[in-house]
């Protein structure tokens, strides 16, 4: 059977994780949502992002019946999953800082996490750094403004490697001669500058993408395509109200979204 799998984010950035999913899954039905009509969703309080979540999934999941789905947010999937899961039969895989491999594979100890400010203020991810990386040397930065670069980047428009630079820099440190070695990009939106970033960077890093390890989650639950497995079609709803350019209209083509839509929330 066909499984529909419904990936969310607040914009673009789930395409990250949607590209895994669909390279592990290539028979799967995506619906691919991003709630840009209130991007970004780092700049929530608490109270507004459960809020905001809900109504909209209160609104994809009876009318695409998914038989997953993934938030493809670690903004959101910090604070929302619980709500989610005690609300929804349908199962939820979640998208959160990959602190653990990073303190497992960093060799100096010392590593960064790139996130939004909203997940560095969540007790979710202190509370993983307390139970992963205790014997590390840990930055967390709120980027404010990349995950808005990242968007920009897929739509084609400029972005100068200054504005790039400046959200990075601080995630390389210099801890009593031991450097950074490892940057965890805890924001799905970051991948789609990853190459900017590797040019850019002061010094080599590993940057760990968490989208490879989402999809074989997704995976674990759904099983693997059955033998003779057609191509699944993609559809792209966004909650904004401005229409995709042509840049991103060829990005979701080549991606494999066939239809793009607006989803009314009324
Ligand atoms: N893509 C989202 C994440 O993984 C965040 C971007 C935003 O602030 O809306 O955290």
């Amino acid at each position: 059977m066909q499984p529909t799998i419904l990936v969310f984010d607040s914009g673009l950035g789930g395409l990250t994780v949607e590209a895994e999913i669909t390279r592990q899954r290539p028979d799967a039905r995506i619906v691919y949502c991003g709630d840009d009509a209130v991007f970004p969703y780092g700049r929530l309080s608490p109270e507004a992002l459960v809020a905001r979540v809900m109504m909209v999934m209160e609104r994809l999941i009876p009318r695409y019946a998914p038989d997953i789905v993934v938030i493809a947010c670690n903004t959101a999937s910090t604070l929302v999953l619980p709500h989610l899961r005690s609300h929804f039969e349908v199962p939820f895989v979640g998208t959160v800082p990959a602190i653990k491999p990073a303190a497992a594979q960093s060799k100096t100890g010392v590593f960064s996490v790139l996130a939004t400010p909203g997940t560095v203020r969540r007790d979710y991810t202190y509370d993983l750094i307390l139970k992963f990386a205790a014997e590390s040397r840990v930055t967390l930065i709120g980027a404010e403004g990349l995950a808005g670069l990242a968007e920009a980047h897929l739509r084609g428009e400029p972005v100068s490697d200054e504005a790039i630079r400046a959200e990075i820099l601080p995630a390389f440190v210099d801890h009593d001669g031991k450097h950074t070695d490892t940057i965890v990009l805890a924001c799905t939106h970051y991948p789609l500058l990853l190459e900017r970033f590797r040019a850019l960077a002061p010094w080599p890093v590993a940057w760990i993408d968490p989208g490879p390890a989402i999809a074989r989650r997704v995976v674990q639950l759904i099983g693997v395509p059955p033998p003779g497995a057609t191509k699944g079609e993609g559809l792209a709803l966004f909650t904004g109200d401005r229409p995709p350019a042509p840049p991103l209209r060829a990005a979701l083509a080549r991606a494999g979204f066939g239809e793009i839509a607006a989803l009314q929330l009324n």
